[in-house]
């Protein structure tokens, strides 16, 4: 039995990320998983089960779940086009809620729901949660304190081979399929993050230029990108995000006097090397104390309890900024747009 002081998430959408983060949720102190909700009730309930938590954890009522007291955050897991519906639904009774990326399948509506937390004045954190790892911080003091020198491109990766299967999420445009909102979002919004980190600016600039490569599966849906990204400064970026291939996947801070390395699986990093002409490496490494989740978790806890409505590490104009440019790339891609998606905001 949790404490009454302990903080209940909801999970809404019992799939595979919602594994990882109730994993991580029951790692953490001072946090429980009160209850689980899916559009399946028996899926809800082998969730539960699988995660060994009692049975009544697993809510068949949304409504009811949304007005349980013992619901402090609700946790958004389903696929991307379903993410807004509840978002709405969570925001509107009241709930903080931390929303798996993309917060929508397009700029269109990501700004709607950042309206709606606006002025029912409730939190709202698109589930970036590579932003929360504590290795970015370190990478961010690096920046700070000129290590590389100046900041001049961002390179990165993050691709794996799939097999094309339209009924796949990752193929069916329905289902917000395509590279770029499923694993692009993670090139686009830690090159931002680097951009601005380096710059020790809240947000990076939009780019001025952009090259992109793309190859599209039948469904109409990216199943490559490569991009070169070009700012006003003239600092560039480049990445790759693939369902058809293996990379390494690092990402690569570029400076005038060397280069920060986050050597493999950026997203989920947990160690990076500094690498300076003539000197020797610097490695940082910290190890996650659970999955990697708690950090997004802890730091949406941080945020509710200080009763703010975004995050710093994560905040609503970036969510906003990063579904823009993921909308400019697919238009250029010529990707199919998704249910939700709209032309650029
Ligand atoms: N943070 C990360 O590292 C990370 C990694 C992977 C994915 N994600 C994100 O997490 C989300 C889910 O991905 P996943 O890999 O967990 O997918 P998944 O295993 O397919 O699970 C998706 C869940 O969404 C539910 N769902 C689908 N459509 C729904 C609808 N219209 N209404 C209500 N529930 C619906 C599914 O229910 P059924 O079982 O009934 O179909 C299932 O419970 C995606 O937005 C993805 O971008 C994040």
């Amino acid at each position: 039995m949790p404490d009454s002081a302990s903080f209940g998430w909801a999970l809404l959408g019992p799939g595979s990320i919602a594994r990882q983060f109730a994993a991580a949720v029951q790692g953490l102190p001072g946090t429980h998983v009160a209850a689980v909700w899916g559009r399946s009730a028996d899926r809800a309930a082998a969730f539960v089960a699988a995660a060994g938590l009692p049975p009544q954890v697993a809510v068949a009522d949304l409504h009811l779940l949304l007005a349980s007291e013992a619901v402090q955050g609700v946790y958004v897991a389903t696929t991307h086009p379903a993410h807004g519906p509840l978002v709405r639904a969570a925001l509107a009774a009241g709930k903080p809620v931390v929303c798996e990326k993309p917060l929508t399948p397009g700029a269109r509506e990501t700004r709607e729901l950042i309206e709606l937390s606006r002025a029912r004045g409730v939190f709202l954190m698109e589930a970036l949660w590579t932003r929360c790892l504590p290795v970015y911080q370190g990478i961010a003091r690096w920046l700070e304190e000129g290590r590389i020198g100046r900041l001049r491109s961002v390179a990165s990766s993050f691709c794996f081979p799939a097999p094309y299967d339209p009924h796949s999420r990752l193929f069916d445009p329905r289902a917000g399929g395509g590279a770029l909102l499923d694993i692009g979002i993670y090139n686009v919004a830690m090159t931002r993050w680097a951009i601005a980190a380096a710059a020790r600016a809240g947000a990076a600039p939009q780019p001025t230029s952009r090259a992109v490569l793309a190859a599209l599966a039948p469904t109409g849906v990216e199943t490559s990108v490569a991009a070169q990204l070009g700012y006003a400064d003239g600092t560039t970026a480049q990445f790759v995000c693939a369902f058809d291939r293996l990379a390494d996947n690092g990402l690569t801070l570029h400076g005038s006097l060397g280069r920060i390395e986050v050597p493999t699986d950026f997203w989920q990093a947990d160690a990076a090397c500094l690498k300076r002409p003539g000197e020797d490496e610097v490695w940082l490494r910290l190890p996650h104390a659970v999955n990697g989740f708690e950090y997004e978790i802890a730091e949406a806890m941080r945020c509710i309890a200080a009763g703010a409505i975004e995050s710093p590490l994560m905040p609503h104009d970036e969510s906003l900024a990063i579904a823009q440019e993921l909308d400019v790339l697919r238009g250029i891609a010529g990707a199919i747009a998704s249910p939700d998606s709209a032309s650029p905001a």
